[in-house]
């Protein structure tokens, strides 16, 4: 049996499979982002571990856990979690939507270093700009860092006791050699950090380290269970929905919005903000388009009129043309294709008449457009698109799905089990790096039901994302 275990924004969850990969336990634990500055977003790594010791118990509670053999992880991605010699957190972990590093980026992002040697421009919410921040604000908390570790390799470091991480997740850093697969040390020199303050590295495939035997103990599992390198959330969810070459596809509809592709080589091209990352998988690149607020929009919105976000999406009926008022979803900034950290979000163009539903549907079809621009993005990298499945918590709302399909003129394919998540991708890491088994066990899933695009609506939609552009341009005249 193999574990995964994906830290995300919202919860911890966690899935056991077996060795023909069917799911035999699953558990989650929500976690929660406090924003105690406009710009800012952060967890205290502490709430982690709790999650995770919830999960943990909770498989343990489900089934036997004594015939599992390996455990991957995925988690959020460019959180800046650091430790200090003891090993303890110096202060919250600034996370993947923070965008207080703003200056600290674009200074970054002004040395053309960074861009030629990590294939990304330095965003806001990557890690380096977020320890050059520290070091500007807090240079107490800077001299003392030993470690900086992306948030689910500080759970490995609880896990195992190592400092480790893998290409995914360190290619969001602005520290990697992305072609290389290797941390720069000219990077790392420019952000007063060396190598020996970053983890280790190695494929999300192998294995990283093994389970401390008081865990392993604790919750029932065998000594020496392999921990995998695992990967960063969007990786490991394209390890378990199967987008492991080039061609294929995924559109995530979780907190953030993500649109990636698979790669069979190094392709960056920074000045378009897509992100060319590695894959969780040897040899394998991806690119990626990263919306900052897709199911957080919606949750938003959800909050702000004390309904629950998925009352609002459940009867909608079917698609229409979308509506006069327009919605932006950019409530932190956004990264691609504006790579804009101080826009913000709007409702416009509003009417008396405009209820509820109405106002639903504008956030639905905002996050849609930004998927449109995301899709450009894409494309204007020479990046393929033969197959799109759809991840994430959104996917339950088959017209968001329908909306997304119609203005991209692409069918999306929802998998049986819904929310496969980087939960059952992690889990399948785990079981590469504990038995070998290569990138061919990450098949496809079943799929349920493919959404296809309608095209009486598909104008409509290309002249609404037109209109979304206009009131973008407005938008901007704003910051
Ligand atoms: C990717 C990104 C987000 C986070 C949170 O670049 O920032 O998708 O990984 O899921």
């Amino acid at each position: 049996m193999y574990i995964g275990l994906d830290l995300g924004t919202s919860g911890l969850k966690a899935v056991v499979i077996d060795a023909d990969q069917v799911i035999v336990a699953e558990a989650q634990a929500p976690l929660t982002s406090t924003r105690p500055q406009a710009g800012w977003s952060q967890q205290d790594p502490a709430d982690w571990i709790a999650a995770a010791q919830a999960v943990m118990a909770a498989l343990s509670a489900q089934t036997p856990l004594d015939a599992v053999r390996g455990i991957g992880l995925s988690g959020h991605m460019h959180g800046a979690t650091l430790i200090d010699a003891a090993g303890d957190v110096l202060m919250p972990c600034l996370l993947w939507n923070d965008t207080r590093a703003a200056t600290q980026a674009a200074v970054m992002d002004a040395d053309p270093a960074f861009r030629n040697i990590t294939g990304n421009i330095v965003f806001a919410g990557f890690t380096a700009p977020k320890v050059g921040w520290v070091s500007t604000h807090h240079p107490d908390i800077f001299a003392r860092i030993d470690k900086v570790l992306l948030p689910k390799d500080y759970l490995r470091f609880w896990l195992t006791g190592d400092a480790v991480s893998e290409m995914s997740d360190a290619a969001g850093t602005s520290w990697l050699d992305t072609a290389k697969r290797d941390w720069s040390d000219d990077l790392l020199a420019k952000t007063g950090l060396t190598r020996a303050q970053m983890p280790r590295l190695v494929e999300g495939s192998q294995a990283s380290g093994t389970l401390r035997d008081s865990l392993a103990a604790m919750w029932g599992l065998p000594k020496g269970v392999i921990i995998a390198g695992g990967g960063g959330d969007n990786a490991a969810s394209a390890v378990g929905v199967g987008v492991v070459k080039a061609g294929d596809a995924f559109v995530s509809l979780g907190t953030s919005g993500v649109l990636f592709a698979a790669s069979d080589a190094y392709q960056p091209d920074a000045a378009s903000a897509v992100h060319t990352f590695c894959h969780a998988l040897p040899d394998t690149w991806h690119q990626m388009g990263v919306i900052l607020a897709a199911a957080d929009a919606l949750n938003w919105y959800a909050a702000r009129i004390g309904q629950d976000a998925a009352d609002l999406t459940a009867n909608l009926g079917p698609v229409q043309a979308p509506s006069r008022a327009l919605f932006l979803p950019y409530l932190g900034g956004e990264r691609t294709p504006h790579n804009d950290p101080n826009i913000r979000g709007a409702f416009l163009h509003l009417d008396h008449g405009d209820d509820t539903a109405a106002l639903t549907r504008a956030v639905l079809e905002g996050v849609t457009h930004a998927f449109v621009d995301n899709f450009y993005a894409l494309k204007s990298t020479g990046t393929q698109i033969n197959r799109l499945i759809g991840v994430g918590g959104g996917t339950k709302s088959d017209y968001w799905v329908k909306a997304i399909a119609t203005a991209l003129d692409m069918p999306v394919e929802i998998p049986v089990a819904g929310d496969f998540g980087g939960a059952f991708g992690a889990a399948r890491l785990g079981l590469m790096a504990a038995t070998g088994a290569g990138a061919q066990i990450a098949t496809p899933p079943k799929i349920d039901r493919i959404i296809d695009p309608d095209t009486s609506l598909t104008g409509a939609f290309a002249d609404a994302h037109a209109r979304y552009r206009a009131a973008y341009g407005a938008l901007k005249g704003l910051t």
